[in-house]
C-alpha cells in the first residue's frame, strides 16, 4: 500500500444544489479512472479531503497529481480484507476521521460468456470485486462513519433491474449491492446513511488517466434513444453522489437512485 500527500489544490468550487462538504473526509474506491475519478474530484471541489483508492496505483497517483489539494493515493484491492482495513486506517490516520465512503470500484464489463460456458473463477471474481468489496469497505468504515454521522454510497447499475444476454455475474453483483445497501441502511442507521446510485449508460472517455483520454465517440442515435436526449456523463453521477453524502440529504437512506436519462422508464416493445 502506498499513500502520498498531494500538492495544494487549484480546483475551483462547483455548486451542487448548495451542498458543501467542507471539513469532511472521504474515501472513494476505484478512483483512478471513470466515474470514481469524477466523484473524487467533485467531493474535493466541494471542500472534502479525499482518499483515492484503486488497485491501479499509477491511476490513483495520476489523479492525485492532477487534482492535488487534500488528497492521498492508496493502492488497495477491495477484494482483500487486509488491504481494505489498511486503506481505511490510512485514510482515517491522514485526515483524522471518516465521513464519507463511496464503493465505486468494480469489474465494470457487464457481459461475459453464456451461462453454459461461464467459468466459476470469473463469477467469483466479479462477485468478490463488485459485492464483497463494498461489504468489506463498509465493515471497516462503519465504526468511523458512525462517530461523525457519515454516509455510504454504493455504485450499483440499472443492470440490477434489467438485462441483456450473458450478463449474469455483473447483474447479480449489482442486484446484491442494491440489497446490501438497504440492509446496511437499517443496520447502521440512524448514525450512518447508506444509499446507492444505479447509473445507466455513462460515457467515461474523458475520465481516464492523463494521456489516455479520448473524446466521446457517440452517434446521434446513442443520444436520441434516451428520454433525456443524451448519453450520461460521469459528472451526472458525481453530482448526485456529492449531494447524497451532504447534509442536504439527511432524510434519504436505504434508497437506490437511478441516473439513466430515463431509459428504464421507456417501453421498448417492438411493433
Ligand atoms: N460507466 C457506466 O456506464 C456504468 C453504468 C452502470 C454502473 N456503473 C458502475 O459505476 C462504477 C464505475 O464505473 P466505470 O465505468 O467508471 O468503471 P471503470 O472500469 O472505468 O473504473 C473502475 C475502477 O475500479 C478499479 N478497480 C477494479 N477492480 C478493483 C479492485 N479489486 N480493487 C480496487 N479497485 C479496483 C479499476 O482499476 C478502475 O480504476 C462501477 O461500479 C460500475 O459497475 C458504470
Amino acid at each position: 500500500m502506498a499513500a502520498k500527500k498531494g500538492p495544494k489544490s487549484e480546483v475551483a468550487a462547483h455548486d451542487v444544489g448548495g451542498a458543501s462538504l467542507a471539513g469532511k473526509s472521504a474515501l472513494v474506491t476505484g478512483a483512478g479512472r471513470g466515474i470514481g475519478r469524477a466523484i473524487a474530484r467533485r467531493l474535493l471541489e466541494l471542500g472534502a479531503r479525499v482518499s483515492l483508492v484503486d488497485v491501479d496505483e499509477a491511476a490513483v497517483r495520476d489523479a492525485v497529481a492532477e487534482y492535488g489539494g487534500d488528497t492521498i493515493a492508496i493502492r488497495a484491492d477491495v477484494t482483500e480484507e487486509g488491504a481494505v482495513a489498511g486503506a481505511v486506517s490510512t485514510s482515517v490516520d491522514t485526515f483524522g476521521g471518516l465521513d464519507i465512503a463511496v464503493n465505486n470500484a468494480a469489474i465494470s464489463t457487464a457481459t461475459a460468456a453464456p451461462i453454459a460456458r461461464l467459468s466459476l473463477s470469473y463469477w467469483r471474481r466479479v462477485l468478490d470485486t463488485n459485492l464483497t468489496g463494498p461489504m468489506l469497505v463498509s465493515k471497516y468504515a462503519a465504526p468511523h462513519l458512525a462517530r461523525r454521522n457519515g454516509a455510504i454510497v454504493n455504485l450499483a447499475s440499472t443492470r440490477a433491474l434489467q438485462s441483456e444476454p450473458n450478463s449474469e455475474a455483473y447483474a447479480t453483483s449489482k442486484g446484491g449491492l442494491v440489497a446490501l445497501t438497504h440492509a446496511l441502511a437499517i443496520s447502521l442507521g440512524p448514525a450512518v446513511r447508506v444509499n446507492c446510485i444505479s447509473p445507466g449508460w455513462i460515457d467515461t472517455s474523458e475520465w481516464e488517466i492523463r494521456g489516455q483520454r479520448k473524446m466521446p465517440d457517440l452517434s446521434p442515435q446513442d443520444h436520441q434513444q434516451h428520454p433525456a436526449g443524451r448519453v450520461g456523463r460521469a459528472e451526472d453521477v458525481a453530482d448526485l453522489c456529492a449531494w447524497l453524502v451532504s447534509d442536504a440529504a439527511t432524510f434519504i437512506t436505504g434508497q437506490n437512485l437511478i441516473v439513466d436519462g430515463g431509459m428504464t422508464r421507456k417501453m421498448i416493445y417492438q411493433e
